[in-house]
């Protein structure tokens, strides 16, 4: 008998930020874990938008996992002396993000071809037993040999779980993921083990669950932002109404201008999984007081 998958919510920059989690948490539930979108150094400083995100007051009563992005050991240690500066005791480290940006600057998936650097941040860990960290990775850069040959470094992490993205950072997100690839990882990998990628429904999650019978779980992205509703037991109009409630809320009150507030808005329905008629309409809006009109017209046929 498979025990109860753990059900992480990816993280996915721009659009589950504290608001939506909290809307997410709030309204629907059924997720164990929601990691934020990755916290990185710009200028040489941490930046204070992430911090923000992060902020502990806006992820109060919400289970969240603070994600950091980094270089070598040095950013690495500066992002987590950030986070546990503002009281956290957990913090996932990105070796997965594929933005030719981050990539290029070694972070990401680009950390995945420079062991010496994941060396530095595994040492780094090490000096703070006092977090539980864990990593969300990549199968390699250019090729799967890159995180075979990680495994044996990644093993002697001090983790509490490892997420893989069965994907090249290459492929950005072209492709599908590679279920095979992932099972040859899991044979490898010493910790516990989260699949991630283009899980649609529950019943995908338990297909994977049974390739892999120790699998801790499973995260969910592209798939839960289109179908928010998933894991509850609530009508998906109702989902979208509540949820779509805070994020407004939050929205107005944190962004400056009317084109800020409706690109945040925009980005909410982006992904949901709602005829393609009303979608249209909801980002055709081009001012607040339209798309307020536009999303009370089609809330009652959603
Ligand atoms: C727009 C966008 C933003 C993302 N931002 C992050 C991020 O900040 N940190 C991270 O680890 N992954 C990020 N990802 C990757 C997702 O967390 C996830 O690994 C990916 O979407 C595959 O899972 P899915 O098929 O369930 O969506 C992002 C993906 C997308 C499409």
């Amino acid at each position: 008998m498979p025990t109860k998958l753990y059900i992480a919510f990816a993280p996915l920059q721009g659009y589950t930020d504290s608001a939506y989690r909290r809307a997410h948490h709030e309204c629907v539930g059924g997720v164990d874990e929601y990691y934020t979108p990755f916290v990185r150094i710009e200028g040489g400083e941490v930046r204070k938008k992430d911090l923000r995100d992060t902020d502990p007051e806006a992820n109060a009563g919400v289970p969240t996992v603070p994600q950091v992005i980094a270089k070598d050991g040095d950013e690495f240690a500066r992002l987590c002396d950030a986070l546990q500066g503002q009281g956290w005791g957990r913090i996932d480290l990105n070796m997965g993000c594929p933005f030719p940006m981050q990539v290029k600057a070694g972070r990401g998936s680009g950390l995945l071809q420079h062991p010496d650097h994941i060396e530095e941040i595994q040492r780094e860990m090490l000096r703070r037993p006092e977090v539980l960290f864990s990593v969300k990775m990549r199968l390699g850069q250019e090729s799967m040999d890159e995180g075979l040959a990680l495994m044996p470094i990644v093993n002697d992490m001090p983790l509490v779980h490892v997420t893989l993205h069965p994907r090249l950072g290459r492929q950005q997100y072209k492709g599908v993921a590679d279920r095979e690839a992932f099972s040859r990882f899991y044979e490898l990998c010493r910790h516990p083990l989260v699949y991630n990628g283009d899980i649609a429904t529950m019943e995908d999650a338990s297909g994977v669950q049974q390739r892999c019978s120790g699998l801790k779980g499973v995260m969910l992205g592209r798939g839960l932002l289109a179908h928010p509703w998933m894991l509850g037991d609530k009508e998906p109009a109702q989902v979208l109404q509540d949820m779509h409630a805070t994020v407004y809320r939050h929205a107005a009150e944190n962004l400056c201008g009317d084109s800020q507030i409706l690109a945040r808005l925009h980005a909410f329905w982006e992904y949901v999984d709602i005829p393609h008629k009303q979608k249209k309409a909801i980002m055709k809006a081009i001012s607040l007081p339209r798309y307020r009109e536009t999303v009370a017209a089609a809330m009652p046929v959603l």
